[in-house]
């Protein structure tokens, strides 16, 4: 099954008035070392610090009879926004997380009511220990990217900045197991250019559209606790396989760096995911055309403002 603007469509009537229409920010393209002006979705002004409420809000109402329970697994944004979703629908919720999710995340989960238990050293840990007690439970397994429901969600968000930036030729668009950028593939159906970002150490993107298929890849680097996915989603691949024709890898150097200059210039603290696809026009990595018109979505803030404050 693919998804497509008629589906997220429906996820923007289902989730309408639970999730913030986030603003965006116009940026003269000199300050970025491009051409034209840089439009900034600042999206990373969501509600539990991320995009992830859309697509865990419109996997929930999608359900045809409200859940006894919720379970997630994450590397902390998705389990935040589980969380958020459970309190505002007053929902128990339960969040599985391995080892490398930070302290920020933790809190945050246990602060919004959810049950939290940490186990396992990386995300996928964390996912095979959800799945095995949904279905024990019975309760709901909200996926953090691999479920049509979750994509179209993800999609919103594209389906806003359409509205709000009319001009774009390109959208850059951080990537972990693809709920996010499949889902602004879906609404923009190749009317606009999506370009992914990843990490250098998890290409998981990247390696797929090389492979044909997704593949799994090695996941490390300060980016693993929101882009530590170990392969690509089914459900996102089939949407990006066809409309995601480019990656730019960056460097755990280019990500701090681009938190940096969030900081400097605009006084916004972004996580490293949150920062990656700046980072890849601020590092070179992405290298528009001439004149081509780019907006890039900073989607995650949930980190110690002190890591960027102060580095
Ligand atoms: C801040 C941030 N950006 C990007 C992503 C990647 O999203 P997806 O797994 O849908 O590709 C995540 C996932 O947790 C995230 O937390």
């Amino acid at each position: 099954m693919t998804i497509g603007p008629a589906d997220v469509e429906a996820a923007a009537g289902r989730i309408g008035g639970r999730v913030r229409r986030t603003p965006v920010l116009e940026v003269d393209g000199a300050e970025l070392g491009v051409g034209h002006p840089v439009v900034l979705k600042l999206e990373l002004l969501q509600h539990a610090g991320s995009f992830k409420p859309r697509g865990a809000f419109n996997r929930v109402l999608g359900e045809p009879e409200p859940p006894a329970a919720l379970v997630a697994a994450s590397g902390g944004n998705h389990g935040v926004a589980v969380a958020h979703v459970g309190r505002s629908l007053g929902i128990p919720a339960e969040v599985f997380v391995p080892e490398l999710t930070p302290p920020t995340k933790l809190e945050r989960i246990a602060a919004l009511g959810a049950q939290l238990v940490v186990g396992g050293s990386v995300y996928d840990d964390a996912q095979a220990a959800a799945t095995a007690r949904a279905a024990e439970t019975g309760a709901l397994l909200v996926h953090p990217y691999d479920h049509p429901l979750v994509v179209a969600g993800q999609g919103t968000m594209g389906r806003e900045l359409g509205e709000q930036a009319t001009e774009v030729d390109t959208v850059l668009v951080a990537v972990g197991g693809g709920g996010l950028i499949a889902g602004v593939a879906a609404w923009f159906g190749g009317r606009v250019e999506v370009v992914g970002v990843e990490p250098e150490r998890i290409p998981a993107l990247y390696d797929a559209l090389a492979a044909g298929h997704p593949v799994d890849v090695d996941v490390s680097g300060i980016a693993a606790d929101s882009l530590g996915a170990r392969r690509i989603g089914a459900a996102p691949w089939a949407v990006a396989s066809t409309l995601v024709r480019q990656v730019a890898l960056v460097t755990d150097d280019a990500i701090r760096e681009a938190q940096r200059w969030l900081w400097d210039q605009v006084r916004l603290v972004a996580e490293p995911g949150g920062a990656a696809a700046l980072a890849a026009l601020r590092s070179g990595a992405y290298r528009p055309r001439p004149g081509e018109r780019l907006a890039v979505v900073v989607c995650g803030s949930n980190t110690d403002p002190s890591s960027v404050t102060s580095a």
